[in-house]
């Protein structure tokens, strides 16, 4: 059965921009529930862990900087098919290839600075969730 959870962040260049908000409201609009959230800045070497999958690409040392060069959100959220409700709500990578009305569409810039963050898995939404958050954050 598809999990109920799926985490997300709102990257750097929507962070920056002030499109969290906006990008928030649509999160919420689509009937997802935010159980944890929190703005912070990633260190380069924390980064490169939670990315720690795409190392042998070859965007992994841009995306790990780029990561790193703002504050983002991370969150999780809640709602039944979680993780792909959410990847249908934020569209393609790369922005260029989102559909319409997509978060990515409306927000993001680049393949790299693409808005937003989706889990693409109930497994990976679950470690992904505890890389930055413990149960006791999770009070909701
Ligand atoms: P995300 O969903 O956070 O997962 C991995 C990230 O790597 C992805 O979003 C993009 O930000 C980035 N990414 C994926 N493919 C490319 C690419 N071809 N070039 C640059 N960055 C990429």
């Amino acid at each position: 059965m598809a999990g109920k959870r799926t985490f997300t962040m709102i990257k750097p260049d929507a962070f920056e921009a002030g499109h969290s908000g906006a990008i928030l409201k649509m999160i919420e609009e689509a009937g997802f529930k935010v159980v944890a959230m929190k703005a912070t800045i990633l260190s380069r070497e924390l980064a490169g862990k939670f990315y720690e999958v795409h190392k042998e690409r070859p965007f992994y040392q841009d995306l790990c900087a780029y990561m790193s060069s703002g504050p983002i959100f991370a969150a999780i959220l809640e709602k039944d098919n979680a993780v792909d409700d959410f990847r249908k709500l934020i569209g393609a990578t790369n922005p260029a290839d989102a559909a319409e009305g997509t978060i990515r569409k409306l927000f993001a810039t680049s393949i790299e600075a693409n808005a937003v963050h989706g889990s693409d898995s109930d497994e990976n939404a679950s470690i992904e969730g505890n890389f930055f958050f413990s149960q006791f954050e999770r009070v909701v």
